[in-house]
């Protein structure tokens, strides 16, 4: 008998990874918990008209990608249903806002989820047929204040706080606006014009698009047309005047509060739902998956799935690759306590077990150490486990003044007992990360 095996693109999770996994899920808990978003758990298949109205019949995922079927009919008389696993969660939870009635209350809702999705891609690194997604949708009437740019600019600096958080460094914000429904149609005729000469210079699948929905061509990833995709006329001169001052206020707000982005106007993104701001975050240890998320704002979605006017952003994380990336960056700088406490001999070891408890308390992963070491033996330590050592004496104890060395700079600083926990929840400086 041959061996069963998990089906190719799926994957099983093992200890020690599944530490990890539900390390990324508590921290996004508890960022969306702070900005106000709940939680919502749709299901994991839906009727397969939701998405071909809600992401677009022609795109990818819905053409090549959903893993689709009849469902049993229940009578003779009934027609069998067509069911879809879901390929992503937007349109399942803006199909619940609608059954719901959530608009009713007035309010902006605050959505967020995580779970499993579906998608019939080539499975390579990063890239998988069953994948998890950690999203969040905000979406409400208009006179909630959803089309406002400033809730675009709050997603994006929530984005960029939570994944501070999860100590994934070096990531690249790009953002764009693809305009309104008649900007994107209009654009689309100007490039499907620019692109008759050039289109025979280009790959097989840009010949292809050129013909059948131009704005892919900007997707193409064939260095060859590169150069070519450069010249193309840009989204940004077919925006009407409403859709450049929302862009121009989400870039000033985000610009306010110090959140760092480029802007990119190759950014149009794969699903038909988008409207105005369009976003992905990037991060060079990916290979060629490298968006760690996308998003963007999706004014017209509800109303193209038969319910009322609900203008909404949203983004979602890929969490395998939020995975990828951590290990990553873990292997190179193994994660560090904040502080190792140091008593300087064995009377003071009653105070140090205080003063860690004080630490641990303020949320910093501290080790303590053992006064009977002597001074170097304490020092090679903390060395090997923390960022810092905090040294315990009979004079730091009677001063309440404490002396912290910093292993990655090697300055020694003299910070009183009050403020000793924010003086080391400060982000480590180059050796090692949070
Ligand atoms: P998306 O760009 O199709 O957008 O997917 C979002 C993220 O999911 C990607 O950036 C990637 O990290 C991850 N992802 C997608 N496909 C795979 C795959 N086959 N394997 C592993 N990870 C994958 C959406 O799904 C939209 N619903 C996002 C959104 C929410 N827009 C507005 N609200």
């Amino acid at each position: 008998m041959t061996t069963l095996k998990a089906v190719r693109g799926t994957r099983d999770l093992l200890p020690p990874e599944t530490a990890l996994w539900n390390r990324i899920e508590t921290v996004a808990r508890s960022v969306f918990a702070r900005y106000n978003f709940g939680e919502i758990r749709t299901p994991v298949f839906e009727d397969t008209a939701l998405f071909a109205r809600g992401v677009g019949e022609e795109t990818d995922i819905v053409s090549k990608e959903m893993y689709t079927w009849e469902d049993r009919a229940r009578a003779q008389s009934e027609k069998p249903q067509s069911l879809t696993l879901r390929p992503e969660n937007t349109a399942g939870v803006v199909r619940a806002y609608i059954e719901h009635n959530l608009g009713q209350t007035g309010e902006l809702q605050k959505l967020y989820y995580i779970g499993p999705q579906f998608r019939r891609e080539r499975p390579q690194k990063g890239r998988y047929r069953q994948f998890s997604q950690i999203g969040a949708e905000v979406i409400g009437p208009a006179s909630a204040g959803s089309e406002s740019p400033l809730r675009d600019a709050e997603v994006l600096e929530m984005l960029a706080t939570l994944l501070d958080e999860l100590g994934i460094t070096g990531w690249t914000l790009h953002i764009n606006s693809v305009g309104s429904a008649a900007d994107r149609v209009r654009y689309n005729e100007t490039l499907r014009e620019a692109l008759v000469p050039l289109a025979p210079k280009m790959c097989v699948d840009c010949q292809r698009r050129a013909v059948t929905n131009p704005l892919r061509v900007l997707d193409c990833k064939v260095p060859e047309d590169q150069p070519i995709i450069d010249t193309l006329p840009r989204i940004a001169d077919s925006l009407d005047e409403a859709s450049l001052a929302h862009f121009a206020a989400v870039t000033a707000a985000l610009d306010a509060a110090g959140v760092p982005y480029t802007r990119n106007h190759r950014l149009v993104r794969g699903l038909d739902y988008y409207t105005r701001t369009t976003f992905e975050f990037t991060h060079g240890g990916l290979g060629a998956q490298n968006a760690l998320l996308g998003g963007g704002r999706y004014d017209g979605l509800s109303e193209a799935i038969g319910g009322p006017k609900a203008p909404g952003i949203g983004f979602a994380m890929g969490e395998d690759r939020l995975v990828l990336t951590l290990q990553a960056l873990e292997a190179a700088a193994p994660p560090r306590a904040d502080a190792y406490v140091a008593p300087l001999g064995e009377s003071l070891n009653p105070a140090a077990l205080a003063l860690a408890r004080e630490l641990r308390r303020a949320g910093l992963t501290v080790e303590l150490g053992e006064g009977g070491f002597r001074l170097k033996k304490s020092f090679d330590a903390a060395d090997k486990t923390a960022r810092r050592i905090v040294i315990l004496g009979e004079d730091e104890l009677q001063s309440g003044i404490l002396t912290v060395k910093d292993f990655a700079t090697s300055t020694q600083t003299k910070v009183p007992r009050a403020e000793l926990a924010a003086f080391l929840a400060a982000p480590a400086e180059g050796k090692g990360h949070k």
